[in-house]
């Protein structure tokens, strides 16, 4: 989860790239210029049949909605392999004080030993009796980052310098940079274990025409990219989460039917991507999504579909250029993606200052997949009006605006807990 620091100016100058010369035109940020728009609903069949049980969702809707999300917005993904290889090559009963046992696991998503490494750390709470629910989530920085512990590998694989610049050095700088954002010792403390990836591990995140990262070990005897309904970046790293899920599963003291998957910003955009299509993660957390992720395309609020796709080309497929500055036309809105998790939790957080991400745009979204949460007989989101700064809403689907900007706060951490334990601890 990245930080103000790092992060702030390198958006605001893609936010002013995407909207600025070559556009033209100054983003919204103003409701009243928010065209008028109509949502596709989630619960009408493609054949204009209604949706009225939870049969009809599960067989014919759910696997509609998510094929639309395939072909226009995401990319198809490969199947998951019939075995994901890995190995433990790190762990200590004796990590942070004594508070946690540590493993680092180094697995390969491809299900071929020897194409991609992939590391994880996991972190389980020595206090536990039994196998325990963990969060689990991609950083941007490297496993190191998340908290102040000298024997977390750094990274091998490529690193990031700001938006789309390469840099391949890993340093012993990183360590801990990002400890604000993870509240490891807290999250340890309530019971839960914690586990993370980084994401460049996966797959590069600068449009490299899919030349590195995991794209090519999927590509068929002749192919040098993906198809215009194939995988993007938000794909592969989606993918790359649930690969991470089989290997948790055979983990003894995790519950692996207690995974909660959570992302910031791109990486938001990510876990509901990832919970959407795969079932097993058992609740799903999106901070700070925005365009792509958990705000409304329609609502063209701050960043668009359109500028999106122009700054971040490699995040989703091909298909969804489609539908630059042609949000009407889009088969689905984000709020479908949302109801794609139903019933399980899912919680969509939104900060007051970070206006490119549209807050109102991101819970619109979370209401309109209220009424198949409400069809599949949970409480849905209890709100109807979006609520005020700092007072946040738990049912079935969460949402909060906290006051401040474009990060992962203490503040995001203590509301993710206690829906944790509301949906998670027995
Ligand atoms: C940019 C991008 C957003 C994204 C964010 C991030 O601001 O425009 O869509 O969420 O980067 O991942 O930090």
């Amino acid at each position: 989860m990245s930080g103000t620091t790092l992060w702030w100016p390198t958006c605001a100058a893609v936010a002013w790239l995407a909207a600025g010369g070559a556009e033209g035109e100054e983003p919204i940020y103003d409701e009243a210029r928010v065209p008028p728009y109509t949502l596709p609903d989630p619960l009408q069949l493609a054949n204009g049949s209604r949706v009225r049980d939870a049969e009809t969702w599960d067989n014919e809707r759910r696997p509609e909605l998510l094929k639309l999300f395939e072909t226009h917005v995401y990319g198809r993904s490969p199947a998951p392999p019939a075995w994901v290889p890995f190995d433990v090559v790190e762990s200590s009963a004796d990590a942070l004080g004594g508070l946690a046992t540590r493993k680092q696991i180094v697995f390969d998503p491809t299900g071929h030993r020897g194409h991609l490494e992939v590391d994880m750390l996991l972190y389980l709470p020595n206090a536990a009796h039994g196998p325990v629910p963990v969060f689990l989530a991609l950083n941007f920085e490297g496993n190191a980052c998340i908290c102040d512990d000298p024997t977390i590998r750094l990274p091998r694989s490529w690193m990031r310098e700001g938006n789309g610049v390469v840099d391949h050095r890993a340093t012993e700088a990183l360590r801990g940079v990002e400890t604000r954002h993870w509240q490891v010792e807290q999250v340890l403390s309530r019971g839960y274990g914690i586990a993370t990836i980084y994401y460049g591990d996966i797959d590069p995140d600068f449009d490299d025409g899919f030349q590195n990262g995991i794209h090519p070990f999927f590509y068929r005897a002749g192919q040098t990219a993906p198809e215009a309904d194939e995988w993007g970046s938000i794909g592969a790293w989606a993918y790359g989460l649930s690969r991470a899920l089989d290997v948790l599963e055979h983990d003894p003291k995790v519950d692996a039917k207690r995974v909660a998957v959570l992302g910031h910003s791109r990486l938001g955009k990510t876990a509901l991507w990832a919970g959407a299509q795969d079932e097993r993660f058992a609740l799903v957390i999106s901070n700070n999504s925005g365009c792509g992720g958990a705000a409304l395309s329609r609502r063209c609020f701050g960043e668009t579909v359109g500028r999106i796709n122009r700054a971040f080309p490699h995040w989703f497929c091909d298909n969804f250029s489609e539908y630059n500055e042609n949000e009407a036309a889009l088969p689905v809105d984000q709020h479908e993606l949302i109801a794609l998790i139903a019933p399980r939790p899912v919680y969509v957080a939104s900060a007051e200052e970070d206006k490119w991400a549209d807050p109102r745009g991101e819970f619109l979204a979370a209401l309109g997949a209220d009424p198949v949460y409400r069809l599949l007989g949970t409480d849905g989101l209890p709100a109807r009006e979006m609520p005020a700064v700092n007072e946040p809403v738990h049912g079935t689907i969460g949402y909060h605006i906290r006051s401040g900007g474009h990060e992962v706060a203490p503040y995001d951490w203590e509301q993710y807990l206690a829906f944790a334990d509301r949906h998670l601890q027995r």
